[in-house]
């Protein structure tokens, strides 16, 4: 009598093992689509969008090259916009970086802060480069530059950020923007151009 039971579970075997895969597959499968669209609604209800860096106003005081090297003084009001409604931002760390083809010329730094939801801040950065040495074709360009009255500048904005959606806070994370080209008037009587930048998460 043992060989007909021995023979029935061993034909049962296969068949329940099948199906303790199948149920873990469903289960798996569940699991995916359940997390794809806890994704999808928390990403459609908090609905993301990018910040926006815009420069506002932009000044240089006392531009002088002499044997490749820089001296001034620049004065940027940048404005930066968290069009969010429910995403607020910890600002840890903004640095503000002026450049010249890929030379930085001056860096300024702003003070940490909290920005709310739909929140409009107006950050005054005064970039100074004293005596800021200068490749030989960067220094030329520079100069050819300044004969015409405008200088056309990049501005670099690295930031520390953290997110703030309801309770919940994220992990650093580093934004940078870009904004070019930001041309300057060396002579006062000619009114900025407001320049949009480009945010590169
Ligand atoms: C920059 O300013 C320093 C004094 O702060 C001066 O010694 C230097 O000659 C200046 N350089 C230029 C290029 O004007
Ligand atoms: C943005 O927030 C800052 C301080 O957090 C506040 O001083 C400023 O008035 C706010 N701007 C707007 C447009 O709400």
């Amino acid at each position: 009598m043992a060989g007909p039971a021995s023979r029935s579970s061993a034909q049962k075997a296969p068949s329940s093992r099948s199906g303790l895969l199948r149920c873990i597959a469903i289960t798996i499968l569940v699991l995916v689509v359940l997390t794809g669209l806890a994704v999808l609604i928390i990403w459609l209800v908090v609905n993301p969008r990018r910040f926006q860096y815009t420069i506002e106003d932009g000044l240089v005081h006392g531009f002088d090259l002499n044997h490749n090297h820089l001296n001034a003084s620049f004065d940027f009001a940048i404005r930066a916009y968290n069009p969010n409604s429910k995403v607020s931002l910890y600002y840890d760390s903004i640095e503000v970086y002026v450049a010249y083809d890929d030379q930085t010329l001056a860096m300024d730094v702003v003070k940490p802060f909290f920005q709310p939801h739909r929140n409009a801040t107006r950050l005054e950065v005064k970039p100074v480069a004293r005596s800021v040495p200068l490749l030989d074709s960067v220094s030329e360009d520079l100069r050819l530059e300044k004969t015409s009255g405008d200088v056309e500048l990049v501005v670099r904005v690295k930031a520390r950020i953290r997110f703030k959606v309801g309770a919940w806070k994220s992990t650093k994370c580093t934004m940078k923007a870009t904004c070019s080209p930001v041309v300057l008037h060396l002579s006062s009587s000619k009114v900025f151009d407001r320049t949009y930048c480009d945010e590169d998460f």
